[in-house]
C-alpha cells in the first residue's frame, strides 16, 4: 500500500474511534469489542452500550463482579480466552437477557459455585474448556433450560454429581473429553433426551454402568475412545437406535458380547482400533447393515470367521491391519460389494485363497504389506477392476514362476504398486532385487526331481511345486536317465533346444582348449526332446 493510502486508512480508523468511543486497551469493530491488553486490570466501565459480542484475550484482571455487564443488556456473547480470571462473584452474568454464548477457556480456576450462573435462562452455549475444574456442584446448570451445547473438555473432573444435568432437556452436545473421570453415576445422562453428541474420550473409565446410555434415544455420535474400558455391558448400547458413529478405539476391550451392536441399525462408523480383541463373535455385525467404515486394526485377532461381514453391503473401508491374522477363510469378504479400501497389512498371513477378493469389484486400495506372503495365487485380482493402489512391501516374496501372475498384473498396470520397495526374499540369486524391476524370464522354477522319479533331497526340500501343479501349468520336465541334465519348458513349444556357448571377447577367463559338442535325448511324460550343447574354444588357443 502507498504511504498516502495508508495515511488515509489510519485517518478513517481514527475517525471511527472518535465517532464511536472504545475502552482503553480494547478494539471495537461494529458491535464487537476485543480487549487484548495484558495490562487491563479490570473490566472496562465504558463498553459501548450497543455491544453484542465481548471478547477478552490474555487480560490480567482476576475477578468478574456481580452483574459485571449489566450496562450492556444487548450482549449475546461473552468470551474469556487465556485470561487470569479465576473468581466470579454471585450472578456474575446476571442482567443479560439475550446472552446466548458464554465461554471461559484456558483460565486457571478449579471450582465454580452455583450462584455464579443463577440467571442464565437464555444461554444456548456454555464453554468451560481447558480450565482446571476438579468438581462441579450438583445444581450448577439447574437454571439453564435453553442450553444446547455444554463444553467441559480438558479439565480435571474426577466424578460428576448424579443430578448435574437434571434440567438440560434441550442439550444436543456434551463434551466431557480429556478429564479424569473414572466412573459415571448410573442415571447421570438420563435427562438428556435430546442429546446428539456425547464426548467422553480420554478419561479414565474402566467400565460403564449397564444402563448409562439407556435414555439417549436421540444420540448420533458417542465417543468412548482413549479410556481403559475392558468390558462392555451387553445392553449398554441397546437403546441407541439413532446412533451413527461409535468410537471405541484405544481401550482395553478383550471380548465383545455377541449382541452388543444389535440395536445399532443406523450405525455408519465404528472404530474398535487398538483394543485387545482376540476373536469376533460370529454375528457381531449382523444387524448393522449401514456400516460404511469399520476399523479393527491393532488388536490381537488371529482370524475372522467366514460370515463375519456378510451383511455389510455398504461397507466402504475395512481395516484389519496390525493383528495376528495367520489365515482368512476364502469367503470372509463375500458380500462387501461396496468395499473400496481393505487394509490387511502387518499380520502373519502366509497364503491367500484365490477367491479371497473375488467380487470386490469396487476395491481401489488394498494393503498386504508386512505379512509372510511368498506368492499370490493366479487370478486373485481377476475381478478387482478398479484396484489401483496395492501395497506389497515387507513380505518374503519368492521370485520364481509362481510369482508370474502378480508380476504380469503389476506390469500391465505399472503405476499401481503403492511402494516399489518390494523385494524378493528368494531364490538366493534374486534376493534383495526389487520385484517390479525384474524381467519375466527371471521368474523360473527348477524341476522337481521327485516327479521324475529321481532322488535329490536338497532340491525337493526347497521347491514346493507338486507334480500335478507342474502339469497344470502346461509345462514338461525332461531328463536324461541319469538325472544329471534336466530341462523344464512349455509343453506347446518345447521340442528341441540348442545351446551354444562362445567365449566373451577379451575376457580370456573361461579358456577352453577344444570345441566340444554333446547331445542328450531327454524324456518326460510329454515326450522326448533333443538337447545339443556346443562349447566353442577361444580363438588362437591351441
Ligand atoms: C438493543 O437492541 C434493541 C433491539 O435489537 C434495540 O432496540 C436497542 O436500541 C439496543 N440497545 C442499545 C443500547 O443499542
Ligand atoms: C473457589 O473456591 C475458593 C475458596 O475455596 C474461593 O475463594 C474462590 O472464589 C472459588 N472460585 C470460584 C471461581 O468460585
Ligand atoms: C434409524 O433412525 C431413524 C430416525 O433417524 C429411525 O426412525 C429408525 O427406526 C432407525 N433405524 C433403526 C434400524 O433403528
Ligand atoms: C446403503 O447406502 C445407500 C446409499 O447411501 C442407501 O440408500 C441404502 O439404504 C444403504 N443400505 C443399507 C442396507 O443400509
Ligand atoms: C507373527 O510373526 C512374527 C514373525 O514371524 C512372530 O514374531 C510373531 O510371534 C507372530 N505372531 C503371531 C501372533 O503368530
Ligand atoms: C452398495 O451396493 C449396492 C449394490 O451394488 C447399491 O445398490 C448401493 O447403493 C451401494 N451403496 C453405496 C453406499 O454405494
Ligand atoms: C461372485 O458373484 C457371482 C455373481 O453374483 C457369483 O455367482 C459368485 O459365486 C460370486 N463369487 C464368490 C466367490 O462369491
Ligand atoms: C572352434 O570353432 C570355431 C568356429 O566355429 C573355429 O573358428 C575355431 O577355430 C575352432 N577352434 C578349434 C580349437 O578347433
Amino acid at each position: 500500500m502507498l504511504p498516502g493510502a495508508w495515511l488515509r486508512w489510519a485517518c478513517l480508523l481514527l475517525l471511527a474511534r472518535l465517532a464511536r468511543p472504545c475502552p482503553v486497551g480494547c478494539d471495537c469493530f461494529a458491535q464487537t469489542v476485543f480487549c487484548t491488553d495484558e495490562a487491563l486490570a479490570t473490566i472496562p466501565l465504558d463498553i459501548p452500550p450497543y455491544t453484542t459480542d465481548m471478547v477478552f484475550i490474555e487480560t490480567s484482571f482476576t475477578t468478574v463482579g456481580t452483574r459485571a455487564f449489566s450496562g450492556n443488556p444487548n450482549l449475546t456473547k461473552v468470551i474469556f480466552l487465556n485470561t487470569q480470571v479465576c473468581c466470579f462473584e454471585p450472578d456474575a452474568f446476571g442482567g443479560l437477557p439475550s446472552l446466548q454464548d458464554l465461554e471461559i477457556t484456558g483460565c486457571a480456576f478449579s471450582n465454580l459455585s452455583t450462584e455464579i450462573f443463577s440467571n442464565l435462562a437464555t444461554l444456548g452455549k456454555l464453554t468451560l474448556n481447558f480450565n482446571m475444574l476438579k468438581a462441579l456442584p450438583e445444581d450448577l446448570f439447574h437454571h439453564m433450560d435453553a442450553l444446547e451445547s455444554l463444553q467441559l473438555q480438558d479439565n480435571q473432573l474426577q466424578t460428576l454429581p448424579r443430578r448435574l444435568f437434571q434440567s438440560l432437556k434441550h442439550l444436543k452436545t456434551l463434551n466431557l473429553a480429556h478429564n479424569l473421570l473414572a466412573q459415571l453415576p448410573e442415571e447421570l445422562f438420563d435427562p438428556l433426551g435430546s442429546l446428539q453428541i456425547l464426548r467422553l474420550s480420554s478419561n479414565k473409565l474402566s467400565s460403564l454402568p449397564h444402563h448409562t446410555f439407556a435414555k439417549l434415544g436421540s444420540l448420533q455420535e458417542l465417543f468412548l475412545d482413549r479410556n481403559s474400558i475392558s468390558e462392555l455391558p451387553p445392553e449398554v448400547f441397546s437403546q441407541l437406535f439413532r446412533l451413527k458413529k461409535l468410537w471405541l478405539q484405544r481401550n482395553d476391550i478383550r471380548h465383545l458380547p455377541p449382541s452388543i451392536f444389535s440395536s445399532l441399525g443406523n450405525l455408519t462408523f465404528l472404530n474398535l482400533q487398538e483394543n485387545a480383541l482376540q476373536m469376533l463373535p460370529a454375528d457381531l455385525f449382523a444387524h448393522t447393515p449401514r456400516l460404511v467404515g469399520l476399523s479393527l486394526s491393532h488388536n490381537q485377532l488371529e482370524t475372522v470367521s467366514e460370515g463375519a461381514f456378510a451383511k455389510l453391503c455398504n461397507l466402504s473401508s475395512l481395516s484389519l491391519s496390525h493383528n495376528a491374522i495367520t489365515r482368512l477363510p476364502a469367503g470372509v469378504f463375500r458380500g462387501l460389494e461396496n468395499l473400496t479400501k481393505l487394509y490387511l497389512g502387518s499380520n502373519n498371513l502366509t497364503a491367500l485363497h484365490v477367491d479371497l477378493f473375488h467380487n470386490l469389484s469396487k476395491l481401489e486400495v488394498l494393503s498386504l504389506s508386512r505379512n509372510l506372503l511368498t506368492t499370490l495365487p493366479e487370478g486373485i485380482f481377476g475381478t478387482n477392476y478398479y484396484l489401483f493402489n496395492l501395497a506389497l512391501h515387507g513380505n518374503p516374496w519368492q521370485c520364481d514362476c509362481h510369482l508370474a501372475y502378480l508380476f504380469t498384473w503389476l506390469h500391465e498396470y505399472s503405476d499401481r504398486l503403492f511402494n516399489i520397495q518390494t523385494y524378493c526374499a528368494g531364490p538366493a540369486y534374486l534376493k534383495g532385487q526389487a520385484v517390479p524391476a525384474l524381467k519375466k524370464e527371471q521368474l523360473v522354477c527348477p524341476v522337481i526331481r521327485g516327479h521324475l522319479g529321481l532322488e535329490d533331497r536338497e532340491l525337493r526340500g526347497s521347491w514346493d511345486l507338486s507334480a500335478k501343479e507342474w502339469a497344470a501349468r502346461n509345462q514338461c520336465a525332461y531328463s536324461n536317465p541319469e538325472g544329471t541334465v534336466v530341462l523344464a519348458c512349455d509343453k506347446a513349444r518345447c521340442r528341441w533346444l540348442n545351446i551354444h556357448l562362445s567365449p566373451r571377447q577379451g575376457s580370456g577367463s573361461l579358456g577352453m582348449m577344444y570345441n566340444a559338442t554333446q547331445e542328450w535325448e531327454l524324456k518326460s511324460s510329454c515326450g522326448v526332446v533333443r538337447l545339443t550343447l556346443s562349447i566353442e574354444a577361444q580363438a588362437g588357443e591351441p
